[in-house]
């Protein structure tokens, strides 16, 4: 093994998180906004994108270098053909003990079971309302919340853990803080309330769309009794609650008015290979064509490592409303969660 690499800050690399695929269908309005993402945009061909090896190399180097969780990303991961071809390479890569994917969960239905016996341990599911009207509007494609939850149940059939997030965006969902906390309590299933972000520039963010961890605690202290409890693990992103009496936790990402770029540790690559060491980064480092262009192996950690090492990024932290209003940086449906 060897020893586990850190960039500028101290931070390790302990996460990396894998877009297969920039498509989705899904149109949410704070990731892929349907006048942007309309008929006519061109989204990646597959050739294009990384191949299952070449993923299975990066995810190894990463692991190499520290790297102990994974996590398969997209836009919506399901629609990658054969997707558990890969989560199996994976689940044979020494040293990750924690595969994941993020998905909308309407394609579960038809590939829980295999995702599980392929070696998936869990998914967290997007879902921001649990009314039909508000959650049809957000998603931008009208589709209601039951596709959503059969796939949910699909997944704990199968046995797999199942995490559900939901971006809070004002005036459009915060309506449905307390429906969701009390029919995801009642599922005995973790909900997380995630801060509106920045993200991309095709968004129309600004921070009065922001609803905060604050102001979420105080929602839900109306309806229920929750008690915070301690992180799982360094540089857990959720500031967990449970609800007392129950087993059953909640959770708030305040990526905005709490950042926590300070345990950061998460490398992300995108569908075509770039990888980001910042959700909010303007440019990638091209590993496809470096792998495509006969680099070896170890090269491709080598590059990897130095990229880690010199990494500096604690965009969060610095967010003004100037940043916030930056071109260029990468789209949340290209780079994944
Ligand atoms: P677990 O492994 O289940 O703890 O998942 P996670 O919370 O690390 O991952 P997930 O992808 O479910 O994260 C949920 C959301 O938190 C993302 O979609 C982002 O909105 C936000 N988030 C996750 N990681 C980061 C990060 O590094 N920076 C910022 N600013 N936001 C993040
Ligand atoms: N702000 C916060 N989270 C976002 N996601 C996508 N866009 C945003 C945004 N603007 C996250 C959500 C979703 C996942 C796929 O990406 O958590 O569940
Ligand atoms: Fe698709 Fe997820 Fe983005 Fe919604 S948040 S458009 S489901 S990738
Ligand atoms: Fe990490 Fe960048 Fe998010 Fe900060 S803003 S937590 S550095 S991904």
């Amino acid at each position: 093994m060897m020893k586990p690499i850190r960039d500028q800050y101290e931070r390790p690399l302990r996460d990396i998180r894998i877009s297969v695929t920039d498509q989705c269908n899904f149109r949410c309005s704070y990731c892929m906004p349907a006048e942007v993402f309309g008929k006519d945009y061109a989204f990646l061909p597959e050739e294009e994108c990384l191949t299952f090896e070449e993923i299975y190399q990066v995810v190894s180097a990463a692991a190499e270098l520290g790297a102990e969780k994974v996590r398969i990303t997209g836009g919506e991961p399901l629609l990658r053909k054969n997707l558990s071809e890969l989560i199996e390479k994976l689940a044979t890569i020494k040293g990750i003990r924690d595969i994941a994917l993020t998905t909308n969960a309407v394609l579960l239905t038809k590939y829980a079971r295999d995702l599980k016996a392929a070696g998936l341990q869990r998914v967290n599911v997007s879902l921001d309302a649990i009314e039909d009207d508000v959650f049809k509007k957000m998603n931008g494609r009208s589709v209601g919340v039951r596709p959503v939850l059969r796939g949910i149940d699909a997944a704990r059939e199968a046995g797999l853990g199942v995490k559900i997030n939901m971006v809070v965006k004002k005036g459009v969902n915060d309506g449905q803080i307390l429906p969701m906390a009390t029919y995801f309590k009642d599922e005995g299933l973790t909900l997380r309330f995630i801060e509106f972000m920045d993200v991309g520039s095709t968004n129309g963010w600004n921070f009065d769309s922001v609803v905060t961890k604050k102001e979420i605690i105080q929602m839900l202290d109306t309806e229920f009794d929750v008690y915070p409890v301690e992180e799982m693990y360094y540089g857990e992103v959720a500031s967990r609650y449970q609800y007392s009496g129950t087993k059953t936790e909640v959770g708030v990402i305040s990526s905005v008015s709490e950042s926590f770029c300070s345990t950061c540790t998460r490398a992300r690559v995108s569908a075509e290979g770039r990888l980001f060491t910042c959700l909010f980064a303007t440019e990638g480092y091209d590993l496809k064509s470096l792998l495509r262009n006969s680099a070896s192996y170890e090269e491709a950690r080598e590059a990897i490592a130095s990229i880690w090492r010199r990494r500096t990024n604690r965009y969060s932290d610095e967010r003004t409303e100037e940043t916030a209003k930056q071109r260029g940086k990468i789209e949340m449906s290209y780079i994944g969660g």
